[in-house]
């Protein structure tokens, strides 16, 4: 089943020609040439581009392409297919805040040799671009996690890595007994490089548990530490556009980060489960 619905009525999308999704009120969407759609309404934009830019998008792309977080992959696959039940042999996943699609493609693809359906959004209109060009097989879209144009009891699983979560709107599309993994920062997570931006390191406090409400209950958390050495400041570089320190960084702790020659970089990360009870 496709699970995709209009934005503007919620009733279905179906694919309408080569070019365009069309629901029975006759809200047209085109599909771009790089085989994506945007599901985002004009007016619910908050600015002209919202999420990622280009430049964050390939830093992060250029970053992933090297392998240096296969770790945190392989866990996040390994936790689903070791810990999850699912009562059908072919699944619906929502990869949410997909980015350029690394975690829909690598972690969720093939799980135990389950058929599934695939599809990835992001408020980043460059992030879904990526992600459609590179992986043809998953179904990317623009939209706000905030209103999805996702059908009601339709999703199996939603996958978030380190982008923004909302229990109503994922515990509306989630079947019954259906999974939330999110992905946040552990405690250290980047301790050397924020060391290298500040005069001093403040552990990550965030607690997911607080932030996931009804209708879900906390099944388990993993953690997932592992060292990244980097041994390229151009890639440094791309780590350093992929966080939220870039925004903060100083002149100073730039040329810093420019002259870095080698760097060991703790990456700390909780992999947390909800079910919907
Ligand atoms: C840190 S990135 C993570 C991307 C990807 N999950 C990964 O780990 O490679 C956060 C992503 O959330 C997206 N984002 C921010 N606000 C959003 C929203 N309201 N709805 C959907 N995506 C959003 C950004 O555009 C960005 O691509
Ligand atoms: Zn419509």
């Amino acid at each position: 089943m496709f699970p995709i619905s209009c934005p503007h009525c919620n009733e279905s999308l179906s694919f309408n020609n080569d070019r365009s999704y069309v629901c029975q009120n006759n809200h047209n969407f085109d599909l771009s040439k790089g085989g994506y759609i945007n599901l985002l309404p004009v007016n619910k934009k908050k600015s002209k581009s919202p999420g990622d830019n280009d430049m964050m998008v390939k830093a992060r792309r250029d970053f992933l392409e090297q392998g240096f977080y296969d770790p945190l992959m392989k866990e996040i696959k390994s936790v689903i297919e070791n810990e999850l039940n699912f009562s059908t042999k072919e699944l619906s996943i929502l990869d949410s805040g997909c980015g350029e699609g690394y975690y829909s493609d690598n972690a969720l693809s093939s799980l135990n040799g389950l058929k599934s359906t695939i599809i990835g959004t992001d408020i980043s209109k460059y992030a879904v671009k990526h992600a459609a060009k590179k992986y043809k097989n998953n179904f990317y879209f623009v939209s706000s996690i905030y209103n999805l144009p996702v059908k009601t009891d339709s999703i199996d699983l939603i996958l978030s890595v380190f982008s923004p979560n909302d229990s109503k709107e994922f515990g509306r599309i989630l079947i019954e007994n259906g999974y939330l993994i999110i992905v946040s920062p552990g405690e250290n997570h980047m301790k050397q490089l924020a060391e290298l931006i500040y005069d001093s390191f403040r552990p990550h406090e965030y607690n997911i548990i607080e932030k996931i409400e009804l209708p879900f209950s906390h099944i388990s958390t993993h953690r997932k530490t592992f060292k990244i050495e980097i041994n390229d400041s151009g890639m440094l570089q791309n780590l350093l556009k992929m966080t939220p320190y870039y925004w903060n960084t100083s002149k100073q702790a730039q040329t810093k980060i420019e002259n870095c020659e080698a760097i060991s970089i703790t990456c700390d990360f909780n992999i947390t489960v909800f079910q919907t009870v």
